[in-house]
């Protein structure tokens, strides 16, 4: 793809609210997103003739547990591998910035459908065998 940049830790609130919002998960609360982009481990923003039109990043401890959040393509641009650099762009940062010698855990929550996206790139479905369900609370304050 021409023109095609992967930028690391170059998110803004305004390109995050914008997929979101192409995508379909509404518009998020802009102070709130700030702040959340500001916590994050790392992001990834995906630039096409300078139009950010994907993202994804990471949160968690930054040592045993991260988490993969708002993966997100706008629309026109999916399933032309772009989710997939994103993700494979979040788990080399792991590889490479994690203790040697341990065991990091990768955790997500996928949206319904995308589970097979994942499942891809390595994610094992919970619940199994071996692992419960995975949860979630929302609190609206
Ligand atoms: C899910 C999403 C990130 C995938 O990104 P994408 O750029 O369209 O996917 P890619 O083209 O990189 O696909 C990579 C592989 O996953 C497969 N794939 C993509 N979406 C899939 C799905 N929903 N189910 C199963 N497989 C899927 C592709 O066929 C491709 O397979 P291949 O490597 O064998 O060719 C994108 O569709 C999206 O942003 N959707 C809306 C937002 C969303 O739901 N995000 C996930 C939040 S958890």
């Amino acid at each position: 793809m021409d023109n095609i940049k992967l930028l690391e830790n170059k998110l803004t609130t305004e390109q995050f609210c914008n997929l979101q919002k192409a995508v379909g998960f509404g518009r998020p609360n802009p102070i709130q997103t700030e702040k959340a982009i500001e916590n994050s481990i790392y992001s990834v923003s995906i630039s096409i003739g300078g139009e950010v039109i994907g993202m994804g990043r990471l949160v968690g401890d930054g040592a045993r547990i991260f988490y993969i959040q708002d993966v997100c393509i706008a629309p026109k641009f999916q399933g032309k591998g772009i989710g997939k650099l994103v993700v494979q762009k979040l788990l080399a940062y792991i590889k490479n910035n994690s203790i040697e010698n341990s065991t990091v855990t990768i955790g997500l929550m996928a949206a319904k459908g995308k589970e097979g996206f994942y499942e891809k790139l390595g994610f094992l479905i919970r619940p199994n065998e071996k692992l419960g369900n995975g949860m979630i609370m929302k609190i609206k304050i």
